[in-house]
Order: C-alpha cells, then sequence, then structure tokens
C-alpha cells in the first residue's frame, strides 16, 4: 500500500501482520497497535511529545538490572500490573482476593518451623501471626505452603539492605499444621515509598502523585488442588490505604491488626516488656482451575 496518510496507516500496519502464524499474537499486537494509533490521534501526538516518550521508555530500559524492573514498577503505578491480577484472579466469592506480587520476594526465604521468629534482628515492635488456611467449604487445608515477607519498621526490606549481603529476614516460608494453622513471630511492618531515584518516580512527580505504599504484609499460598493466592494484608488506618501507588488495596484484605501494651503476654506465652500487636488471618484458597 502506498500513499499512507493518518487515516489509512493503521489498516496498513494490521495488514502486514495479518498472517501472523500465532493468532493470539495477531490479536494481542493488533490490538495493541489499533489502540495506539487511535491515541496518537485522540491526543494528536507532536513530535516532542513522542521523543519525549521515547526517552522516557528509553531510560526505564536503562533502569532496569538483575535486581530492578523499572518496566513493572511502571506497569505498577499505571494499573496494569493490578489490572492483570483482577482479570486473571478473579476469585469465587468467600475466597481471599489476590493482589500485585511486587518485587521484593526472594526464592531463597528460609523455611522454617511453626513458631518461628522469623524477624531475625529487623527493627520493629513484634507482631504475633497466628492464620489458618482452609477452603471454599471451610475445609481445613493442612500442610499448605505458605510464604511470607514483608519490609521492617524503617520501610525496607532485607534485599534493599546491601549491609546484609545475601542474609534473609523478615520473611520465610512455613508449612500448616495438621489443623491448617501456621503461626509466626515478625514484627510490625510501615508505609514505605517505591524506589524515587528514577523515571517512573519522575512520571509520580510530574503527575503530583506520591509514591506510597501502605502498610502490608505479602503472602503466597499454594497447595495441591487449589489455585496460588499472592496476596497481602492490609493495617487500617493507614494514611496511604485509599492511594496506594500501585492500588493494590482490595477492602477484604485488610487484617486483624490488634496492639496490645507491655506487661501482658503474647501468644507463645512469652511474658513481654515491649508493646507488639498480633495479626488472625483465615486465608480461604479457591479451587484449582481444571486444565
Ligand atoms: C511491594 O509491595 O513490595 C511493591 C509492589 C509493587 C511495586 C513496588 C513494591
Ligand atoms: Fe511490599
Amino acid at each position: 500500500m502506498r500513499n499512507i496518510d493518518e487515516h489509512t496507516i493503521t489498516a496498513a500496519v494490521l495488514a502486514r501482520i495479518a498472517s501472523a502464524p500465532d493468532a493470539r499474537l495477531r490479536e494481542v499486537l493488533g490490538a495493541l497497535v489499533t489502540h495506539l494509533h487511535d491515541f496518537a490521534r485522540e491526543v494528536q501526538l507532536t513530535e516532542a511529545e513522542w521523543k519525549a516518550g521515547i526517552d522516557f521508555l528509553t531510560a526505564t530500559g536503562q533502569t532496569c538490572s538483575a535486581v530492578r524492573q523499572e518496566f513493572i514498577l511502571l506497569s505498577d503505578t499505571l494499573g496494569l500490573s493490578m489490572l492483570t491480577v483482577a482479570m486473571n484472579h478473579s476469585k469465587p466469592s468467600g475466597a481471599t482476593e489476590a493482589t500485585v506480587f511486587g518485587p521484593f520476594h526472594a526464592d531463597d526465604a528460609p523455611r522454617v518451623d511453626q513458631g518461628a521468629d522469623i524477624a531475625g534482628d529487623a527493627p520493629g515492635m513484634p507482631l504475633f501471626v497466628d492464620a489458618r488456611v482452609q477452603s471454599l467449604d471451610g475445609a481445613p487445608v493442612p500442610f499448605a505452603e505458605v510464604d511470607v515477607w514483608q519490609a521492617d519498621d524503617e520501610g525496607l526490606y532485607d534485599l534493599q539492605r546491601g549491609e546484609l549481603g545475601t542474609r534473609r529476614r523478615a520473611r520465610g516460608v512455613l508449612q500448616s499444621d495438621a489443623q491448617s494453622r501456621v503461626r509466626f513471630r515478625n514484627l510490625m511492618p510501615t508505609p514505605y515509598p517505591i524506589p524515587t531515584d528514577g523515571p517512573v518516580d519522575r512520571m509520580l512527580v510530574a503527575t503530583g502523585r506520591h509514591p506510597w505504599r501502605p502498610t502490608h504484609v505479602h503472602f503466597m499460598i499454594s497447595a495441591d488442588g487449589h489455585e496460588r493466592l499472592v496476596t497481602h494484608l492490609f493495617r487500617d488506618p493507614d494514611p496511604y490505604l485509599d492511594s496506594d501507588v500501585v492500588f493494590g488495596v482490595r477492602s477484604s484484605l485488610i487484617g486483624r491488626f490488634v496492639e496490645h501494651a507491655a506487661g501482658t503476654t503474647a501468644p507463645d506465652g512469652t511474658r513481654m516488656t515491649v508493646p507488639y500487636a498480633t495479626l488472625e488471618q483465615t486465608f480461604v484458597l479457591a479451587p484449582a482451575v481444571s486444565a
């Protein structure tokens, strides 16, 4: 096709990919081209704006490394990650809802026993977690793998603290017991900002947005016969519950964090000399989606 203009170019590009052998690729790329062209026509994109967009995406790529994924952060902050989670993990009523995975999971978290203190020497008020894992029909799910990770009360994950090297803390992998319970000691997290030294933060600043995530603890729960659950528990009150920078909050994921005074006895029987908190939660797993 010759004499292409702003109205005919979309059809020309679609025609060029029409014989791509992979039908799904044709569908996805075709829709992307169509929306991209419609977007450019809608805003009447100038060449300077096109160049600014290219420079922004280039900087985003250049900020990526083995330990930093700025493109996922861009997806998170534009709501695309949460949209994808919501579409692909719409749970049946009664099942615990899913939210974003985030960049701070570690595959080499320690496997720990029931009752373990996984905080290590991370700073923060002690937090005693007592969780249960059950199926949609209320049946207990024993021997589920419960992977938990969180920031400390300075808002940092162990992975962000170079001084720790490969030492892991405030994270661990447990197995639910025969009664489907998981108990461990950790610490009370706090809100924290996503990285503020890259192009995604420049986009947040330019659009008048803050970089904060509300207080949360991450959980990933796997059990035979059930869909893997990737979720968080949030704390209320929290200054960022209604403005999470990555749009991950769901009301159903607000956990029952309760603070207790020093001088009382913690769930593990320890007579506490400092204030501490407890968190009780039942996670309800959806059945596995059959192939
Ligand atoms: C997090 O929860 O750790 C997180 C999630 C998405 C983007 C950045 C951080
Ligand atoms: Fe997090």
